[in-house]
């Protein structure tokens, strides 16, 4: 996209929701309401410039103390709602860049922290192509309707990376399209701004976030909105998260021993290891790490065997950066538990190579 027609859209972006702010727009994005258990602290003024697609925060497991931070925080509706969450020793930072949203969110802020009894909230000026903030400083990146108004949408995911800190997560609620928008209707910078066609079908938009190298992905909520120009128009809720792995650190064996715990027969993950309930499978230092987070701490037990130790990949099928083992199914005969259970024993050479060969469980 070329900087003239970026800077088009930006502005126009701007425009309307500087507008939006200075007077409500009932038909604009396709609001929907917090339950009011969660926003008795906030002025009843504020909802009527609610332009969010969903309820980001209400399933993202806020915890007292975390720093959350809201991109295209608006009047600030998610940000006052986070306060509440993250008490007062957590900290919210609402990002947005349009003035007069800034403005009025700051006129609501005086009045939540009087409620509350404390001040955590802040509202920054920036945009979210470039955030304002450290590495490495955030627990939570929320989101409510504003991704779709981006014009460079995986410089934003980029971005949210980079802020999370290692086991953070980004809990985003955006408008999405059955179909890809024709370049035609994308080119219509007023729809692009009501949030329409800058919308991307859900499985680009899941693509996007893995090829940045996002990981356990979850779908929260969803609903319908409305059908435009014979596209239908929906929202959803994603949850992902910022966890080691080993195509980012390369593959170490140092020890470790994983047991998938259930409920199902057996799960794939993001890196292709694939592991069968209750069988010891072997992992490297990476996987071991990311196995004893969220969202994966509560299915695996996962053991540290010093004595496995090794310094090397177990086989060219293991887990250095691009290389990926063979899906189970085009590999010969399925691995018996027993075999798989072999695998992980080091004292036989010849064991783990006719395991590794035909079964990507072992293969850690
Ligand atoms: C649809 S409204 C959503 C506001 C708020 N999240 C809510 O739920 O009410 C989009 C907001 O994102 C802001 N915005 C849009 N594009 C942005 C960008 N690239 N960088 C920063 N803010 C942006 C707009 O100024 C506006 O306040």
């Amino acid at each position: 996209m070329n900087a003239e027609v970026l800077n088009s859209k930006t502005k126009t972006v701007s425009e309307v929701y500087s507008a939006a702010a200075k007077a409500p727009q009932p038909g604009l994005c396709c609001p929907q309401s917090y339950k009011s258990e969660f926003t008795a602290h906030i002025p009843k003024d504020a909802f009527d410039h609610n332009y969010g697609c969903g309820s980001p925060l209400l399933k993202a497991g806020v915890q007292a103390g975390e720093t959350v931070v809201d991109l295209g925080s608006g009047v600030g509706i998610d940000c006052f709602v986070a306060a509440r969450l993250v008490g007062p020793k957590g900290k919210v930072i609402g990002v947005d860049m349009t003035d007069a949203m800034l403005e009025k969110a700051r006129t609501f802020n005086g009045s939540v922290a009087a409620t509350l009894g404390f001040d955590v909230v802040e509202f920054r000026k920036g945009v979210i192509e470039q955030l304002p903030l450290e590495d490495n400083s955030v627990d939570l990146v929320i989101s409510n309707c504003v991704l779709n108004l981006s014009l460079t949408q995986e410089t934003v995911m980029k971005e949210i990376h980079r802020v999370l800190r290692p086991g953070g997560r980004l809990v985003i609620s955006d408008i999405v399209v059955d179909r890809e928008i024709d370049e035609k209707d994308r080119a219509n910078e007023q729809l692009w701004a009501e949030c329409y066609t800058g919308a991307i079908p859900v499985d680009k938009l899941v693509k996007t976030y893995e090829s940045l190298g996002f990981l356990g992905l979850t779908q929260l909520d969803e609903s319908t909105w409305e059908k435009v120009a014979g596209y239908n128009f929906g929202s959803i809720t994603l949850r992902a998260y910022k966890l080691p792995s080993s195509r980012v650190s390369g593959c170490v064996y140092g020890g470790h021993v994983a047991i998938y715990l259930g409920p199902y027969v057996s799960v794939k993950d993001e890196e292709d290891h694939n592991f069968v309930r209750f069988t010891p499978t072997e992992v490297c230092d990476a996987t071991s790490a990311r196995l004893r987070m969220h969202p994966y701490a509560d299915q695996f037990l996962v053991l540290d065997l010093p004595a496995l130790a090794k310094a090397t990949p177990l086989s060219a099928c293991g887990c250095a950066p691009g290389v990926v083992c063979p899906p189970a199914a085009e590999a010969a005969p399925a691995a018996a538990p027993a075999a798989a259970t072999s695998c992980c024993d080091t004292s036989s050479s010849a064991a783990k190579t006719s395991c590794c060969d035909t079964a990507t469980a072992c293969c850690g």
